[in-house]
């Protein structure tokens, strides 16, 4: 079966290298359950700089792109797929403003971005994004979904 986030209850987030390296990990993802979404798959890895131009390919050309694949291959990341209802929009307002300086208080970037461009986290922009930036991360055997979580709607 192929996941198409039809019910749109998913979202992709990556906690950037910056955050990985002060150490974030547990602060983040605790934000994030605490928060009531659920980690249906989750790891530790690293982009190549070519992995991160693919998945920020719709920014090739801007003037922040060669600056931003550099960073998002600079060292380790986690990546996760994450579970709530209406997950991409609850999601975005919980990380909060691309630039944490205009960020709510309370939200991921507000409290842990180091600046526009070492933003701490990412979160999809859509659910039709959250769907493809899952399936760049995980294969359906790295996901996990208990029978109460209901995600045969998804695909
Ligand atoms: P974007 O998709 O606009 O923001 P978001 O991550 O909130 O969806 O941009 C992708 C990333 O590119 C962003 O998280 C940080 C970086 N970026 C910059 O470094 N400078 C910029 O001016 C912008 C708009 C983004």
């Amino acid at each position: 079966t192929k996941f198409v986030n039809m019910a749109g209850n998913t979202t992709l987030t990556m906690i950037k290298p910056g955050a990985v390296r002060r150490n974030l990990i547990g602060p983040i993802l605790g934000m994030i359950t605490e928060h009531g979404f659920k980690v249906e798959a989750l790891k530790l890895t690293k982009l190549s700089a070519r992995q991160a131009a693919k998945f920020y390919e719709v920014h090739r050309g801007k003037p922040f792109y060669d600056g931003l694949v550099n960073y998002m291959s600079s060292g380790p990341i986690v990546a996760a797929i994450i579970r709530k209802d209406n997950a991409v929009a609850e999601f975005r307002e919980l990380i909060g403003n691309t630039d944490p300086e205009k960020a709510s208080e309370g939200t991921i970037r507000k409290l842990f971005a180091e600046s526009l461009s070492h933003n701490a986290v990412h979160g999809s922009d859509s659910d039709e994004n959250a769907a493809k930036e899952a399936a760049f991360f995980f294969s359906e055997t790295e996901r996990f979904c208990p029978e109460e979580w209901h995600c045969d709607e998804d695909m």
